[in-house]
């Protein structure tokens, strides 16, 4: 991938013990600038260390474009808020992995391979019976996802080959595969995929459908579950696609690399926040709503609790996707005729910590996670789900990076360098003389 060098000032001076060196800066499409290192160690002697990666490209990338200051997210050069709002999910992940939104032909025929793909072997039912009750979700899809590459080994030592089925096929089943535990975990029978509905309807139909109380999968929460799904997609170099890539550049398959950003994704302070989030509205629910106790402990550099749902690596304004879910939480809910009094601490959180000195000084807003638990609730998810949803709307992503890496021509396996801080070289003493 080919970038322009910086127009202006195509080169930096780096001046050490007097001696001058002179390093790139490249240019990105929306004129983000990065000095180019490639060649700093051999030319200098000198690493960087950035722990965090706060301020360190690890690629160039065409997928997704976010500006953490004015609150942008585009995908392939789309708004976030547009296609939220005019999309279907399935659409926009066809856009993550190809570039382009689909004509109608293509949609189709991405549609017929995610129907035609949604079920898993039945061996693979077996596995379920076999993890703990208590087992944690996310747990069990890393682990189906991972053991899925012995079901589907076709992936040849070229990563790309039968890559677009390969990736209907992991976005269909990753969803059957979440449904099925579902059910598992609550012991009622398995509701299998049909082929008439659609990716969203298909998932509800799967998780609720009871053989006593038929589901009806209501046109509207489709098109919430699509919102959602949509709005998690893609988010550039964040840590589970960080882990996916790096995973993925040592070779190893598709599905593989898929569990490790799953794995990932689990962190509380990553996509495990949603999660989070509701744990903590509870708590502050059963302590009175005292919700102005829990700023303060956020606030307490002493006391370990972060507010859930608040700050961000990149975005130091409202995050974009939270101001679309906060819209539709009202939505759904009034859809739903659900009042969620956590719904309204959430708001009166947001209230006093957006008018509050730390969280304004240190830039912190509400993020992606902070509202969508609330309407993961309101349809029914159990919270120990959520972010499995997350995973749901993130694996188009990850497999767009993944893939993105691979056509890259300048991949190399992830090696990051460190700098030694620990014992100099120092003579073994015979074990009876210590
Ligand atoms: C996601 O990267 C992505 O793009 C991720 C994501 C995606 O789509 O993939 O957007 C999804 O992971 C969203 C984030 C979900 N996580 C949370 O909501 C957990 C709560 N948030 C924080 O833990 C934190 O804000 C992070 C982890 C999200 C970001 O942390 P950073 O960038 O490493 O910032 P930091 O820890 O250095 O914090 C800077 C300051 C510190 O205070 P000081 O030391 O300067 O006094 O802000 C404080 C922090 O203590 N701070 C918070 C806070 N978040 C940061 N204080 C209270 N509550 C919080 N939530």
């Amino acid at each position: 991938m080919l970038l322009k060098k910086n127009k202006q000032t195509n080169r930096a001076e780096l001046k050490i013990n007097g001696v001058k060196y002179h390093l790139d800066i490249i240019e990105g499409s929306t004129g983000e600038k990065a000095l180019d290192i490639r060649q700093l160690r051999s030319d200098t002697g000198l690493i960087t260390l950035d722990p965090g990666y706060k301020n360190t490209g690890s690629c160039c990338s065409s997928i997704t474009y976010l500006d953490g200051e004015k609150g942008i997210l585009n995908y392939r050069g789309y708004a976030i808020e547009e296609l939220a709002e005019k999309c279907s999910f399935v659409e926009v992940a066809y856009l993550l992995l190809h570039g382009e939104l689909p004509n109608l032909e293509q949609l189709n025929r991405f549609r017929h391979l995610l129907r035609r793909y949604a079920l898993i072997h039945e061996d693979m039912i077996h596995f379920f019976d076999h993890f703990p009750p208590n087992a944690t979700p996310m747990s069990i899809l890393s682990s189906m996802v991972n053991v899925l590459c012995n079901y589907y080994p076709e992936m040849s030592d070229d990563p790309l080959e039968n890559i677009d089925s390969t990736a209907a096929r992991l976005i269909s089943k990753i969803r059957t595969i979440a449904a099925f535990s579902y059910k598992k975990s609550i012991g009622h029978p398995l509701v299998y995929p049909r082929y008439d509905l659609d990716y969203c309807g298909n998932f509800l139909n799967m998780m609720f459908d009871r053989p006593v109380i038929p589901y009806e999968v209501k046109p509207e929460i489709v098109a919430t579950l699509n919102k959602l799904l949509i709005l998690q997609a893609d988010h550039e170099q964040n840590c589970s696609t960080s882990a996916v890539r790096l995973v993925g550049s040592a070779g190893v398959n598709l599905y593989a690399a898929i569990s490790a950003g799953i794995n990932a994704l689990w962190g509380p302070l990553h996509g495990g926040a949603n999660q989070a989030v509701i744990d903590m509205l509870e708590a502050i629910y059963k302590d009175g709503n005292d919700f102005k106790k829990y700023i303060e402990k956020a606030k307490d550099p002493d006391d370990p609790f972060r507010l859930s749902g608040f700050g961000h690596r990149v975005y130091k304004t409202y995050d974009p996707r939270a101001k679309i879910i906060k819209k539709a939480c009202d939505e759904t809910l009034a859809i739903l005729n659900i009042s969620d009094p956590l719904l309204d601490i959430a708001k009166q959180l947001e209230e006093v910590a957006l008018n509050d000195d730390y969280f304004k000084k240190r830039k912190l807003y509400p993020n992606v996670d902070f509202y969508s638990g609330i309407i993961y609730r309101a349809i029914g998810i159990p919270t120990n789900m959520f972010t499995v949803m997350f995973a749901l709307g993130r694996l188009p992503g990850w497999i767009a990076q993944w893939k993105e890496m691979w056509e890259d021509p300048e991949t190399k396996i992830g090696r990051p360098r460190q700098i030694y801080a620990g014992p100099t070289k120092r003579e073994l003493i015979p074990l009876h003389e210590r």
